[in-house]
């Protein structure tokens, strides 16, 4: 029976108890008992609005809510069962519900697996997994507890916010049975019951933290290797992507920058000024990022560690210094968390990038990982005035030490270039994330589109992985395939380690430069575009990219698309990601389709075999849309050199809705920034301001049709008319 009308609304029976909490934005909290969440931020309220309870049972949008005799959650819509979420106590406490076997269950993050979960098990708890990632992993580096599950093509969410660990058996042990069990967690989640995939995302985002607002430069090319090890080879790769005309943007310092693997340190021989290589690279536009690992060496001459331990920062077993291996050698895990952490650590990193002329941060083995194993379970984390013990603290570990980072940047009002490895799910408002140490493997080439597409769901919306592979040796049929698979992931890096061979694009022939050249071309043409998605994913927590079904989720064929990927609304891409293979199965949803590089159309609902040879990807445009442009060429983003907007018309009629700013700073959240909505149709294009506060780069507007273009001065704000177009 209901216990308490009201919100929450409690159910009891017997010894079974359990309550819901109405929340703004389409959301409820379901709980036997809150789980302690002091360590993480979210944000919610609750709602004002009346409950009404009708014979036993609770009108909740398109949903009706009511419980049974066990305080199961009983969900109906339109009247038909939807979910029964049972609460149960065997060797943990559980969460559980059934499905049918027509239904996909996406999330979980990182999994290196295939979008829909169905039939495997994983393990909530951010593991720095050095085996070839696949499907049968249970953990990777990060924990983001977010299920989405469809059911005869009704949506629900489910996140669960407390950092300790959680078995997520997704119908391995009981076909179609989805059970979440921790052992240390009370039952408590979040269950979001909206209508759409979209409108679950959003509102799961907006719990956790939307996504930061990236630069427009972050969405430019990135190089790295584990192996840029002196300054003369810095300097050749720089050269040679200049040289060979080849866009970039950021050049990434890996390990070897360091003095003896100590943070905030560098290594005078290898590196003997620092300051004067990132400036020469400045000059050339592009930006240096140095990477940062969570481990500080135990070494009594090492400042860092000193004001560790004189300040009672340094993670303790049976109240001795925890002593782990990573890089340095014997090394320790600052306590993040601590107050004094926070600020020491930030300082140090704002000193130490200033001086040395680095504008981001990349945070490793954060999860916290020692190569002695798994850190023992009763390490103690504990800050003055709260208890934190390694299991509570483990998955936002790496969320403790980046937060120490994400307020120094606005020191000098720019945005945070920062990003991590481990992450939980309240993590990418302070950080993004790349997905670990992959290999040059095919298979995870593949899985590349659907990990991405998951973390995208799961609310870690700007990621990417190390395109050619991380690990082991690629080669360029690969490296060309990864490029054209990739092109248009939030963030593009190359990423390779020590020993293995060379995968720069510069590195095999003429003709891998030329096809990768040609993709980086394409993507830098597309960053107005890209940027649009930026800011939706900050504004509104709408991911860059998407799984189909998230665009079309009513669509059957959709659901289980795991080699294609959507970018916003209007762009497609499906590459192809076997060995060997030049032609490929392409499915368009609705509407009709146009190839971005030859305009060739394609009519929506039906699957096409599209013939793609090594040097052709297939991007694909929806109809009756307008993308907008840079103009062709640009070798690095610096906005204020950027003086053209190309709009690229497709269809008949269509429009699109343009944000710009600085790019860089956070003078947007000052109102700094301008919202255009062009449009055409038959007769012309036209364009007006929705906002307008910022002094815009751009002197020419060129409108681009099948073929034909026409220019103008963006400044006068005048319609051209399409017979225009020569
Ligand atoms: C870790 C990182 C990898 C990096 C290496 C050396 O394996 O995941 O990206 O190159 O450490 O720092």
């Amino acid at each position: 029976m209901i216990k308490e009308n009201g919100n929450p609304i409690i159910f009891e029976n017997g010894d079974k108890k359990i309550a819901v909490e109405f929340l703004v934005g389409g959301f409820v909290r379901v709980y036997e008992k809150k789980a302690k969440t002091d360590l993480i931020e979210i944000s919610y309220r609750k709602s004002n609005a009346k409950i009404e309870v009708k014979e036993g049972a609770i009108a909740y949008g398109s949903f009706e809510l009511s419980f049974d005799d066990e305080a199961s959650l009983i969900v109906k819509k339109s009247g038909k069962d939807y979910l029964v979420v049972k609460h149960t106590h065997e060797e943990g406490n559980n969460v559980s519900f059934s499905f049918n076997s027509e239904s996909h269950i996406y999330g979980l993050g990182d999994k290196m697996a295939q979008l829909d979960k169905k039939g495997y098990a994983y393990r909530q708890w951010n593991t720095d997994c050095t085996a070839r990632h696949d499907e049968l992993e249970p953990a990777l580096y990060k924990s983001l507890n977010f299920i989405l599950l469809e059911k005869e093509s009704t949506y629900c969410g489910l996140f669960f916010p407390s950092t300790y660990p959680y078995d997520v058996d997704l119908g391995l042990k009981e076909e179609n049975k989805a059970t979440i069990t921790s052992k240390d967690a009370p039952i408590d989640y979040f269950l979001f019951l909206e209508d759409t995939p979209k409108e679950i995302v959003s509102a799961y985002s907006s719990l956790v933290g939307h996504p930061y607002m990236v630069r427009l430069k972050m969405l430019g090319n990135n190089q790295s290797r584990w192996g840029y090890e002196s300054e003369a080879l810095v300097r050749e790769v720089v050269s040679k992507y200049r040289e060979n005309q080849i866009p970039l943007d950021y050049l990434h310092f890996d390990i070897f920058y360091m003095d003896g693997y100590r943070d905030f340190t560098s290594d005078k021989t290898r590196f003997p000024n620092l300051k004067n290589l990132t400036s020469w690279m400045k000059d050339k536009n592009v930006e240096a990022v140095c990477i940062n690992d969570a481990g500080i060496k135990l070494d009594p001459e090492f400042d860092v560690y000193n004001y560790c331990k004189d300040n009672g920062l340094i993670s303790t077993q049976n109240g001795k210094e925890l002593v782990a291996t990573v890089w340095p050698g014997d090394s320790i895990f600052p306590k993040y968390y601590h107050p004094k952490a926070q600020t020491f650590f930030g300082d140090k990193a704002y000193a130490f990038m200033k001086e040395n002329g680095f504008s981001g941060l990349w945070n490793d083995m954060n999860e916290p990982v020692s190569f002695k194993g798994e850190l023992p379970e009763d390490v103690d984390f504990s800050i003055p005035g709260r208890k934190v013990s390694h299991l509570e603290e483990h998955n936002v570990y790496g969320e403790h030490m980046i937060r120490c980072f994400s307020k120094i940047f606005e020191r000098d009002n720019i945005r945070p270039y920062l990003f991590s490895r481990a992450c939980f799910a309240t993590t990418p408002k302070y950080a993004f994330v790349w997905n670990g140490d992959n290999y040059s493997l095919w298979h995870h080439l593949r899985s590349s589109i659907p990990q991405v597409l998951t973390l995208s769901l799961c609310g870690a919306m700007f990621n990417g992985d190390d395109i050619g592979g991380f690990g082991g040796h690629g080669n360029r049929e690969l490296l060309i395939r990864w490029v054209e698979a990739n092109i248009l992931f939030p963030f593009f890096r190359n990423h390779s380690t020590l020993n293995t061979k060379a995968q720069e694009p510069y590195a095999y022939d003429e003709e891998t430069k030329e096809i990768y050249t040609h993709y980086l071309n394409i993507r830098y043409e597309l960053l107005p575009y890209l940027y649009n998605c930026v800011e939706e994913m900050s504004s509104k927590g709408i991911p860059m990219v998407r799984p189909l079904f998230y665009n079309y989720p009513l669509d059957e064929k959709s659901k289980c698309v795991n080699d294609q990927y959507m970018v916003g609304d209007d762009i497609m891409v499906a590459p192809i990601v076997d060995q060997g293979a030049t032609v490929r199965s392409v499915y368009f949803p609705k509407g009709n389709w146009y190839d971005y590089e030859t305009g060739e159309k394609y009519k929506g609902g039906r699957y096409y075999a599209i013939p793609m040879p090594l040097g052709k990807t297939g991007i694909y445009v929806r109809g009756n849309t307008i993308i907008p442009c840079f103009k062709k060429g640009l070798q690095y983003i610096e906005k204020e050199e950027i003086d053209t907007l190309v709009l690229r018309l497709y269809g008949n009629k269509g429009k699109c809705r343009l944000y710009e700013d600085d790019g860089k700073t956070l003078d947007y959240k000052k109102g700094k920034f301008n919202v255009y909505a062009f449009s055409f149709d038959k007769k012309g294009v036209t364009y007006k301001y929705i906002e307008k506060e910022y002094e815009s780069p751009f002197r020419t507007l060129k409108i681009k049709k099948g073929g034909k273009e026409a220019s103008i001065n963006f400044k006068e704000n005048k319609a051209v008319a399409l017979e225009d177009l020569k």
